[in-house]
């Protein structure tokens, strides 16, 4: 079939339109690097004690190999929280480190959140110049470019870094007064689009409604308060879970959530890709295996694990930048 330039131009944009199917053309790409091409990993959860388990050691170089072999290569790398493996010890970070770093030299730039088994101070160790950038104190929080768009990372963390070495923290997340300040002073004025990240799913961030004896949630915050904010995007349950939350029955809005995939510890293993254009942000599943608890030693794998790996691989999910009639 011979198709004209301007047919084949309007079949790119009828498939453009398709999402995950597209395959849109790295209008960012700059020698070799394309500035609307994010990837996002989680939950790593690397140990650097002599007798660690080495599996999550084994994926992330394999993680980092694969993103060093993409053509045109992400401009960025966002790792969701969880890079240390359960105590968020300084041996953790100093393992992961030297594998994460070939992405920085090759011109890839790192963004990272906080995860339950995180450390503050023991990531701070690893990677001071990156906790120097948060414009909260004693926070690691950070606005990155994600092309079109922005990535807002927040930081909810909880416990004290002076715990024991063998004390795994709280697993919940809180909203701290002094981030969710920055956010109303930082997100309701914002002119391009935006995600916000976290480890943790947003209805963990739950916050007191005055004079009310009830709480309300970020996501409901964001959607009623910063109109750019187009999707929220976090790891810790070790899946890939697209969902929407309605933001109250007078408004057709809706706003999109994602969980990805652990990078190689248990459940849903694998990451992400990100690319944003004019008008959207589509996340793409890089899923890579399906394992619980344990990846086994051997080839032997219950049949539902790869049944379970079928069904979700290739998934992907649109963030549309018009999100809608707003709230009345
Ligand atoms: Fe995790």
């Amino acid at each position: 079939m011979n198709i004209g330039r301007r047919s084949f131009l309007g079949l790119a944009a009828a498939t453009g339109a398709a999402g995950c199917l597209s395959k849109p053309t790295p209008a960012g790409a700059v020698g070799g690097k394309d500035e609307n091409l994010t990837v996002f990993v989680t939950d790593i959860h690397v140990s650097g004690l002599p007798d660690a388990f080495p599996k999550p050691c084994e994926r992330l170089a394999r993680f980092v190999d694969e993103v060093l072999a993409m053509n045109p290569r992400p401009a960025r790398v966002v790792s969701l929280g969880d890079l240390a493996y359960l105590h968020g010890l300084p041996e953790d970070y100093a393992k992961s480190k030297p594998i994460l770093k070939k992405l920085e030299d090759a011109g890839i730039e790192l963004a990272f959140a906080m995860g339950n088994h995180d450390r503050r101070s023991a990531f701070k160790e690893a990677w001071p110049e990156y906790v120097a950038k948060s414009p909260v104190p004693g926070r690691i929080v950070n606005i990155i470019s994600l092309g079109t768009a922005d990535l807002v990372v927040l930081d909810g963390l909880q416990g004290s870094d002076e715990r024991a070495r063998t004390d795994m923290g709280p697993g919940q997340a809180k909203l701290f007064p002094d981030v969710f300040a920055w956010c109303k002073k930082e997100l309701p004025k914002r002119e391009r689009p935006f995600f916000v990240c976290a480890h943790w799913p947003v209805q963990e961030f739950t916050y007191p409604v005055k004079g009310k004896a009830k709480t309300s949630d970020l996501a409901q915050w964001l959607g009623r308060n910063a109109p750019q904010c187009k999707g929220y995007i976090y790891g810790h349950l070790h899946r890939w879970r697209p969902e929407w939350i309605h933001l109250g029955w007078k408004s057709s809005q809706t706003l999109r959530t994602l969980c990805l995939p652990s990078n190689g510890l248990w459940g849903d293993i694998g990451y992400a890709t990100f690319r944003t254009s004019a008008d959207r942000a589509v996340c793409a599943l890089e899923l890579r295996d399906f394992y619980f608890p344990r990846e086994p030693e051997t080839a032997a794998r219950p049949a539902a694990w790869k049944v379970k790996v079928e069904e979700t691989r290739g998934q992907c999910v649109t963030f549309l930048y018009d999100r809608g009639e707003p709230l009345g």
